[in-house]
């Protein structure tokens, strides 16, 4: 029978595949990329638009671009833009703009993207492709603290106004991010917040690890949180997508 005469390097194999595949997966552009199974699944479903395309590898020049969010999730967030007709949106912490362009592809022409960022040696990489992708006029971007940009949007009087919060960037920051995002979105909107695994660090912060700490307890309330509908995913580095009831 094939089944003994491949033991035990089939076992092997097998258990190698299970090791890997329970490991978190990461992120097809950085960690991760050398994971078959993610090469599988962006091999077989990412489906990048050109103009987006050319952001990321500009983007991999940069020596930070670990913080670029990779294409198999951008799209997943893009499909629940278009699942929920999304219009109004708010990116915090921007980057390059790889996912800001992708959610202003993804809204109707008169929908809006709040991009929040302070650097702008940053923002100024991504604008050329916001303008050559025809969706500049879609692209609101604040330079300046993510908090302060939320709190105007507030005092604006645009509470419950907004459809989909991606949140991104300083993790310390993410409660009040969260508690903001929460007061802007309408109901049915979502929340969705990005490396809530942290590689995986958030399972035991340590002691001096106030990243992983900060995430672990967001997470933590979250899961208790009654304003919302939840789930953890292990896409990339872990996003949460909470839902507002
Ligand atoms: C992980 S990156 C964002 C990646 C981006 N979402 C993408 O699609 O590739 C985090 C960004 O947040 C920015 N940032 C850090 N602190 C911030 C703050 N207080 N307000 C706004 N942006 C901030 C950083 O400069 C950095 O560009
Ligand atoms: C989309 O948002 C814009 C503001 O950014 C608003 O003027 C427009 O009416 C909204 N459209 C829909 C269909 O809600």
């Amino acid at each position: 029978m094939t089944h003994t005469k491949c033991f035990p390097s089939c076992c092997f194999f097998l258990a190698l595949l299970v090791m890997s595949t329970s490991a978190l997966i990461g992120k097809s552009h950085s960690k991760g990329k050398d994971n078959p199974v993610l090469q599988y699944v962006v091999k077989n479903s990412v489906r990048e638009p050109p103009v987006m395309e050319k952001l990321r590898l500009k983007t991999m020049e940069d020596p930070w671009n670990i913080m670029m969010v990779p294409p198999e999730q951008v799209q997943l967030m893009a499909n629940l833009i278009k699942l929920i007709k999304a219009n109004k949106t708010i990116e915090v912490g921007m980057y390059t703009g790889y996912n800001t362009l992708n959610m202003a592809l993804a809204i109707p022409e008169d929908g809006k993207v709040v991009a929040c960022e302070i650097k702008e040696e940053y923002v100024n990489i991504g604008k050329p492709f916001f303008k050559e992708a025809g969706v500049e006029d879609k692209v609101d971007i604040r330079l300046q603290p993510a908090l302060k940009t939320l709190d105007e949007l507030l005092a604006a009087g645009e509470a419950e106004t907004f459809d989909f919060v991606f949140i991104d960037a300083d993790k310390t920051n993410y409660d009040n991010y969260y508690e903001r995002s929460l007061q802007l979105v309408r109901k049915g909107g979502i929340i969705a917040i990005d490396n809530v695994l942290w590689s995986g660090r958030v399972v035991s912060p340590a002691e001096d690890d106030i990243t992983s700490q900060a995430l672990d307890t967001l997470n933590k309330k979250l899961h208790k949180d009654e304003r919302i509908d939840l789930s953890m995913l292990t896409v990339g580095d872990g996003l949460t997508l909470a839902f507002k009831r």
